[in-house]
């Protein structure tokens, strides 16, 4: 038998080690959700799914950036590229403001989760040098040689001793090539996945929807769209069938591919980034053709001028594809327009009743009862009809599929 001394210092260190995992079972999302300065770091690290990493290792030092500095690197630059700066910030080593200042002989190497990824490269590139100047001042910058160290500490964010360190860094450290986006993947491997998706949305529950891409040939743009990154809003079966849905039949070739394209955004758009978005954003149909976003509750609702429509489920999200269903066609002022109105686009509110009401873009603003002169189809008339009778559902349908027969015979005329 053990004697209790052993049995009770054996206890003591398993309950060591269960605190240690307690600590590093902890969500680094959750950790930094309560520090509103690096919201958009801590955005960043969920959308490319560094978080997920992050949470695995048993020891990491974040060298974050502010919302500001964040903010001016991540414009205009893709994912892919934001992916590879985060994980040259995030440290397999545990540093906090204190021993950052006292590294022995003045400088350091440390290895970062960026060497993991990187595949061929330079000596050094996954690593971050770390050197302490005069005055306390420390200095970050890529380890590879020839490297500037022009990344600055600032201040300490939170410690969790020998686990986590969360420390504010002043700019991204750049390594070579991690500003060039990785080349896109094998044209093969993306129309595996996209072919794919049409089987997602399918199974999901959009058929319509699904065989109205294949159909028309607007799969294929939003195959082209892959490689830059693609949201995809696809309604539902009942979405196609609801009454508030106007006659498509009346739409001709360009305007049905207008309506699908109007459907997926040319990048990268997951929940959280369509959560906080504040501006119009354009879809594939084009700039004009665009729409807003609110939030009810924890829903985010879709605005295109004409109508809302609500997310529902997430069927794919493997960046840089991301696929949603919503709960209505998404029906874009250019085709189905209510009168262009001389004022800027009102706010989105955020009102619970929203989601149901058809117009709630513009309460004020019933959708246009004039002709649209402008317009070459027959649209003013198919908008008329449809305030005026309830077409009954299956009929609307089979109509639409109907005119996308058609069009699927006279594109394959064509080619
Ligand atoms: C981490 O926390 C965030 C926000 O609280 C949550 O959305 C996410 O699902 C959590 N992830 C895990 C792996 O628990
Ligand atoms: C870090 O960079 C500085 C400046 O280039 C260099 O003098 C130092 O040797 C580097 N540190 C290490 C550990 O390589
Ligand atoms: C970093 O990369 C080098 C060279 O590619 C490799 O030998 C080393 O094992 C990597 N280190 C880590 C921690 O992944
Ligand atoms: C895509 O389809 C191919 C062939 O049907 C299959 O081998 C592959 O596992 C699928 N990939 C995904 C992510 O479902």
């Amino acid at each position: 038998m053990a004697p209790p001394q052993t049995f009770s210092s054996l206890a003591f260190a398993l309950s060591l080690l269960a605190i240690t995992y307690t600590v590093r079972g902890s969500n680094i999302t959750k950790i930094l959700a309560k520090y509103s300065d690096y919201s958009s770091f801590n955005s960043y690290l969920s959308q490319t799914k560094l978080a997920e990493e992050i949470n695995r290792y048993p020891t990491i030092t974040l060298l974050a950036l502010n919302n500001d500095a964040m903010a001016s690197f991540a414009v205009k630059r893709p994912l892919s590229v934001i992916k590879k700066a985060l994980s040259l910030l995030t440290l397999l080593d545990y540093y906090d403001p204190q021993n950052l200042q006292q590294i022995s002989e003045g400088t350091t190497l440390s290895v970062t989760l960026y060497n993991n990824t990187a595949g061929d490269s330079p000596e050094y590139l996954g690593f971050v040098n770390i050197t302490d100047l005069y005055g306390g001042k420390v200095a970050f910058g890529s380890a590879v040689s020839g490297s500037k160290l022009d990344s600055y500490f600032t201040k300490s964010v939170k410690q969790i001793p020998y686990s986590i360190s969360f420390v504010e860094i002043d700019a991204p450290i750049i390594a070579p090539g991690v500003l060039v986006p990785p080349p896109p993947a094998p044209p093969s491997s993306s129309s595996v996945v996209v072919s794919n998706i049409t089987g997602l949305i399918e199974k999901a529950g959009c058929k319509t929807f699904a065989s109205s891409l294949a159909e028309s040939g607007v799969l294929k743009t939003y195959e082209s769209a892959v490689k830059n990154g693609l949201t995809v809003f696809a309604p539902s079966d009942e979405a196609f069938e609801a009454k508030s849905v106007p006659d498509l039949t009346k739409l001709t070739r360009g305007e049905v591919v207008k309506l699908l394209e109007y459907h997926a955004l040319p990048r990268y758009k997951p929940r959280g980034s369509l959560r906080t978005n504040k501006h119009k954003i354009s879809t594939l149909a084009g700039k004009e053709f665009d729409l807003t976003t609110s939030t009810s509750g924890d829903e985010v609702v879709l605005h295109t001028g004409v109508a809302s429509s609500r997310l529902v489920d997430t069927v794919l999200d493997a960046t840089p594809v991301i696929i949603f269903t919503v709960d209505n066609v998404l029906l874009p002022t250019e085709l189905f327009g209510k009168p262009p109105s001389p004022s800027p686009a009102p706010e989105p509110t955020i009102s619970p009743a929203e989601g149901a009401s058809p117009t709630a873009d513009s309460p004020s603003e019933p959708p246009a009862e004039k002709s649209h002169s402008d317009s070459p189809t027959g649209l003013a008339k198919s908008k008329s009809a449809n305030a005026a009778v309830a077409v009954s559902s299956p009929s609307l349908f089979t109509a639409l599929v109907v005119t996308l027969a058609t069009i699927a015979v006279s594109v394959s005329r064509c080619s």
